[in-house]
Parts: C-alpha cells; structure tokens; sequence
C-alpha cells in the first residue's frame, strides 16, 4: 500500500537575533520573567528588506537538498502561514518562482496557525496516497514580528520569525519517515482568544483600526494555554490510539514550541517525560507554523532521531486549530 514519507527536512532562521535583555529594553519586562513564565531566553527576527517567501524558499531548498532532489521536481507546495507576503496570491507561489519548481504543478497555502504545518502534512499524505501528487514541498513559514504589537509586553516576548520544511514523496509500508497517521481538529467558538482582527474583510486596514493596534495579534494568553495543554495532550494520545500504541513506544515528541510550560504540560498528560520531547524554544521563540518542522530538522541535525524511531508531533493554534501525527522515522 502507498504510504507518504519524509525525505528530506530544511530550516531557515534570520540571522538577527532579539533576546530577552533586549526586549527588557523596550518594554516592562525581565529576562527572569520571560525564561519563567516561557522558557524563551531570544528569538530571531527577519531584515525588513526580506518576506516570508524568501524564508521558507531558503528552507524548500534545503529539504530538497537533503533528499537529494531538484526543486524541479517539487509537483506541489503547500505553505502554511499567518504572515504570508500579501493577502492574496498565495505566499506558496512566490515560493514556486523563487525555488524554480516547474510552473504548473499545484501551490497554495493554509491557514491553520501554528498548526499549519501539520494541517499541510495531512494534506500531503492523503495527496500521495491518492497519487494525485509525487513530490510535495509542505512548509511552515511566519514573520510573526511583522504583526507584534512591540509596546505589548504579553505578547512581544513571545515568537519569533522562521522557517522549517519538509519533502514528502511515496513509499511503503516498511520505508523510513513514513506517515503512519494524522488528525486534525478545530473549534471555531474560540477564534477570538487569539487572532489578528484587522486585515480582512470583517475589519479593513484603516485609520481607525490602526490607531486602535487591531493589526496585531490579540490574545487571552491564560486561555489559550488551558486548551493549548489539554488539546494537545488529547490529539497526541489519539494519535497513539489509532496506531496502537502506549507512551513507552515514542522515542521522540516533536511538539509545537509556544513555551516550555506548555510542553510540560503536555508531556504530564500523556505520560511521556520532558527529556523525550525535543525542544529548541529558548533559542527560537513561538515561531507558529514553522515550529514543528524547524525542531525536527534541528534534531535531525543533531543526531538525535534514529531509523525506526516513533515520532510523536503534536499543535495547537489560532483558530483554534490543532493536530497530531505519527511517524516512523
Ligand atoms: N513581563 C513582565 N510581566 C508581564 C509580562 C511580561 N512580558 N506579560 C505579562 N506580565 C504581567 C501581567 O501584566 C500580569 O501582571 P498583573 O498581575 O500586575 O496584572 C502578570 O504578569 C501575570 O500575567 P498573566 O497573563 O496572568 O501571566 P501568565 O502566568 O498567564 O503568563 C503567558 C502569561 C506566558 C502569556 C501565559 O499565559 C502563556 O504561556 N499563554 C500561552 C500563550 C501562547 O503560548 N501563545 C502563543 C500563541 S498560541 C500557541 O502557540 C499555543
């Protein structure tokens, strides 16, 4: 039976970097806050010459690079993103011109939040499944510091501006990085605990919102973590349940980074102790959609994963949307 598998992962991360002095510099806060409430010590954020494009190209290349194939081959791009280069085309055609994958093959984006990456993993395996697509670039890419109100001191000290990718392709139900499962959830009751209000066509960009700061991101941070902690804990056991498996079997969560208390809180729920699930917060920052696969490549990197290993993934964002999977690496 056809199965999609990862082939190969990629990360782009600004080189410009924001730590917490700092942010104590600019607002109300200390580094002693930020590190206890979130486990962020800095985070990067992209040169304003730059879009989100260019970041998640950088990192298309790289995943590409990694599985050792040519962006030419890339027959669809799935981007998920909040901070696309404009509202409308998709940030994901930018990003076909801009790897020189061929014109014509498919590329759009989602909206899912900091669960865009999963959501588009998701999509990709049921395209390869169907053989409606064979190379599938799914990126996750956000200049979240675009839309930060930076004279709020809830919210600018917590994301940070990235990329990750993967290259997803056919294979079976014995190759290595193959998806053995996804679940995606939302719950629309709660879309206003976290979202960018202005923009769109409920509220258009103008002097009013502006001066309002209904541009950036709103939050009832206590909220959203409550349901970032038990909705993700129930997707990641879902997602064992469905394959049957126990919390012993998974070598490695690779969860969304939104803050160190959030992980733990899920690792209490599911049974899975912290020092099997990866994290690269402090040095990232909440970087949305991009988080999930900018820690796998990282942990890729570091030699962590090893093949057979369980892989755990779980999200949760704006929406709120959340999801999980399970790989075997
Ligand atoms: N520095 C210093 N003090 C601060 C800061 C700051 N950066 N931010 C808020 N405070 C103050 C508040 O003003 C408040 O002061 P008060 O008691 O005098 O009114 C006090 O700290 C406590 O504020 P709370 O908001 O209650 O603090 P809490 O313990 O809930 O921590 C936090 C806030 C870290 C945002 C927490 O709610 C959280 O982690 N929520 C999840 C948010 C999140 O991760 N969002 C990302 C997007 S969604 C996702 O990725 C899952």
């Amino acid at each position: 039976m056809t199965q999609s598998r990862i082939v190969g992962t990629g990360r782009s991360v600004p080189p410009k970097v924001l730590t917490n002095e700092d942010l104590a510099r600019m607002v109300d806060t200390s580094d002693a806050w930020i590190v206890e409430r979130t486990g962020i010590r800095e985070r990067h954020i992209l040169d304003s010459s730059l879009a989100a494009s260019d970041l998640a190209t950088d990192a298309g290349r790289r995943a590409c690079a990694r599985a050792g194939v040519s962006p030419s081959v890339v027959d669809c791009i799935i981007v998920g993103t909040v901070t696309g280069d404009c509202p409308f085309p998709a940030t994901a055609t930018f990003v076909q011109k801009k790897l020189g994958a061929p014109a014509g093959g498919c590329a759009f984006d989602l909206s899912a939040a900091c669960a865009g990456f999963l959501y588009g993993v998701s999509i990709a395996d049921a395209f390869i499944r169907i053989g409606q697509f064979k190379n599938v670039l799914v990126i996750g890419v956000e200049v979240l510091s675009r839309i930060i109100d930076w004279s709020d001191r809830s919210t600018c000290v917590l994301f940070g501006d990235a990329a990750g990718a993967v290259l997803m392709t056919a294979g079976d139900e014995n190759s290595p990085g193959r998806v053995l499962s996804t679940h995606l959830f939302a719950d629309g009751g709660l879309a206003e605990i976290l979202w960018q209000p202005v923009g769109g066509s409920r509220e258009p960009t103008t002097a009013e919102a502006l001066g309002a700061k209904r541009q950036f991101v709103q939050m009832n941070g206590r909220e959203v973590y409550r349901h970032a902690v038990k909705n993700m804990a129930t997707g990641a056991r879902l997602a064992l349940e469905a394959n049957g498996f126990k919390a012993d079997d998974v070598a490695w969560v690779i969860a969304h980074q939104a803050n160190l208390r959030i992980l733990e809180g899920v690792s209490e729920r599911v049974g899975i102790p912290m020092n099997r699930f990866f994290t690269n917060v402090d040095r990232y920052g909440n970087t949305s959609s991009a988080s999930v696969p900018t820690a796998l490549d990282e942990a890729i990197e570091q030699g962590k994963l090893k093949t057979g290993d369980l892989l755990l993934f779980a999200a949760l964002g704006g929406g709120l949307a959340w999801a999980s999977a399970a790989v075997r690496w």
